[in-house]
């Protein structure tokens, strides 16, 4: 979604936050600008459109400065247009915003700011913010960085909804100016500069030492310092932390696309969330961030996970574990749903938000209902410091490094590898004997060394994607704990591809989906051998009966099973629990192959964005 990247330093800014923008491209945008002061003034060029247009722009009409704001827009309020694009001003022209969020409250804003004749430029509720801060600058009477910052807490007092936000005032030519409420924002620490930005990949080029603000925060930077306060008068809680990652994580080497690259490092982003993990000694995993002892763990009774998308396919899988290991009953509700639906939740309840991002607004909802309602709440988080990591009680974070694709792949690895964690170790203070976790902790550890062996196929996948890429359907069918990865392979090639595509469980076939059968509409079966393969065997004959074409996922030299299906994808050997990963990882090359046998736009599919920060 929208990308905020701003700047105060000694070098030119337009070129530094035309990179910075460039590397939160992969968050989907519709169109980008900035303003950079110039001469006592705020210079802007802004436009609908990709970034490279912003540059062109730049090149034609060039602005100078070395203090400036800027902003890649995902279009809510009005369409994407010149006049839409942010920077937006304040009645003067002298106060610029760029804003991430949403403004609930912007018609009332509107009919105010109309009634003291204000003329709006733009659809955007940004622009009503702009106005309101201009007006309160304007009523103080005084000039200068003391009553600007009593113009913006006035303004942000009677704002409704979430911010992130940027702003100049050219009566305060030094300084960038940054608040927050539901909307990430991060300061880069330079020598001699400052940064604010929406992302961290925005910054890490430069800093790796950065701040992560809190909702209400208030910044004022400069080159040489800045302050921090917030907007309810308490003192602002600033901690320096380190991004683990450079620069070069973010970026695809000699990948085609992010996703491929994000895909292959699997191995690597698994073991990741491994190390450290595992107590051999007492066949369980060491997960230090729950913040809960072993006896608050034992007093679980129920577990209630939120999460959306790819997220919540990781939570379904994670939930058989935890009812399997450790016999305690848990619910995956969609995170938009469960914040609406008033589930009970008991001090017996465990609350667990599922995310990469960290930032997506319907999972932070749902954690705030559950806390509300006096649910321990843990994240399972990729992003160090986002909103959802700050707000919980405690949590796990992936260690699986930036992702940039916008369909999640290895951050769905991680997840499920961090939920078998957690089942495991929720497992052996429950029910689960040493034997039994001795040998799920021997069979994480060899999880890299096969999913290998599934990537070593992709020339494979992509000759099957190639004869499969013209259907106008695909059913992706799986049995237990193949059945999330069904929904999860049905996901990933829908949105990449555009392709139509349904998960199902296959028996649920018979009543209703098998309608859709025919000689041009592939099934995807996930039939390794577990304890589901002669059951999900009469499935897949009753596709062939109707002469529908079979994809099998089918366990290493399963000659029986190459019979009867069209295609074949071998995956290694695994125990029941654990192999749903690695036809996971098939189905994800199986979807990026045909995604770019059909020329689509791998890594920023049309009308997606990465991390979704509105309702
Ligand atoms: C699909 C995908 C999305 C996300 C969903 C939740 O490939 O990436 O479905 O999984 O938007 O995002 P997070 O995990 O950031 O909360």
């Amino acid at each position: 979604m929208c990308g905020i990247v701003a700047y105060v330093g000694g070098r030119p800014a337009a070129p530094l936050l035309v990179e910075g923008l460039r590397r939160l491209e992969y968050r989907g945008y519709d169109s980008a600008g900035l303003g950079v002061i110039q001469g006592g003034k705020i210079a802007t060029r802004k436009c609908a459109g990709r970034i490279d247009a912003l540059a062109a722009r730049l090149a034609e009409y060039p602005v100078s400065g070395t203090v400036g704001i800027s902003h890649t827009r995902w279009a809510t309020h009005g369409p994407p247009t010149d006049a839409n694009s942010h920077p937006h001003f304040d009645a003067s022209g002298r106060i610029a915003v760029v804003h991430n969020g949403v403004i609930e409250n912007c018609a009332e804003l509107k009919r105010l700011l109309e009634g003291r004749g204000h003329a709006f430029a733009s659809e955007t509720d940004t622009e009503a913010l702009a106005r309101l801060i201009g007006e309160f600058y304007t009523e103080a009477g005084e000039k200068g960085e003391a009553a600007f910052l009593i113009a913006l807490r006035a303004a942000l007092r009677r704002v409704v909804g979430a911010y992130g936000l940027a702003v100049l005032c050219a009566d305060c030519p030094d300084t960038v100016f940054g608040a927050r409420r539901g909307s990430p924002l991060v300061v880069g620490l330079g020598r001699g500069e400052h940064f604010l930005a929406s992302d961290v990949n925005a910054v890490v080029a430069h800093t790796r030492d950065v701040i992560y603000l809190g909702d209400g925060d208030l910044v004022a930077l400069r080159a040489d310092g800045f302050e921090a306060a917030r907007l309810d008068e308490r003192e602002a809680k600033i901690e320096v932390h380190r991004i683990e990652h450079d620069a070069g994580a973010a970026e695809k080497g000699e990948f085609a696309h992010f996703m491929l690259k994000e895909i292959f490092e699997q191995p690597q982003t698994l073991r990741n969330a491994l190390r450290g993990r595992f107590n051999t000694e007492d066949a369980t995993s060491v997960l230090g961030g729950l913040n809960m002892t072993a006896h608050e763990l034992r007093r679980v009774d129920r577990i209630q996970m939120a999460a959306c998308g790819t997220s919540w396919h990781a939570g379904l899988l994670g939930g058989m574990w935890i009812e399997e290991f450790a016999r305690i009953p848990c619910e995956v509700d969609y995170a938009s749903e469960f914040r609406y639906r008033n589930p009970p939740l008991g001090s017996g309840t465990l609350f667990v938000a599922i995310t990469q991002s960290g930032e997506t607004a319907d999972t932070l909802a749902a954690l705030r209902e559950a806390k509300r309602k006096g649910a321990r709440a843990l994240g399972i988080c990729n992003v160090v410091g986002s909103s959802i990591a700050r707000e919980a009680d405690g949590g796990i974070y992936l260690h699986a490094g930036p992702e940039v694709g916008v369909a999640s792949t290895k951050a769905f690895t991680s997840q499920v590898v961090v939920l078998a964690l957690l089942a495991l170790h929720l497992g052996r203070l429950h029910h689960l004997s040493a034997l039994e976790g001795a040998r799920l902790l021997r069979e994480l550890e060899a999880m890299p060394g096969k999913i290998e062996r599934v990537l070593a196929r992709s020339e494979e996948i992509r000759r099957i994607a190639a004869r499969y890429k013209d259907a106008a359907s695909f059913l992706f069918l799986g049995r237990r704990f193949n059945h999330p990865v069904a929904l999860e392979g049905a996901l990933k090639l829908k949105e990449i591809s555009y392709i139509h595509a349904e998960g199902y469980p296959a028996a649920e076939m018979k009543h209703g989906p098998i309608a859709l059968v025919d000689e041009k509409t592939p099934s995807v079966f996930l039939c390794p051998r577990d304890g589901m393969y002669e059951k999900i065997l009469s499935n897949l004959e009753e596709v062939r009966a109707r002469r529908g074409p079979v994809i099998a996922v089918a366990t290493e030299g399963d000659d029986d099973l190459a019979k009867k299906a069209d295609a074949v994808i071998e995956i290694p050997e695994a125990p029941d629990p654990l192999v749903p990963l690695l036809g996971n990882v098939a189905l994800q090359l199986l979807a990026y192959h045909t995604a770019v046998a059909l020329g689509r736009d791998v890594d920023r599919p049309r009308n997606l964005a990465k991390s979704v920060t509105v309702e």
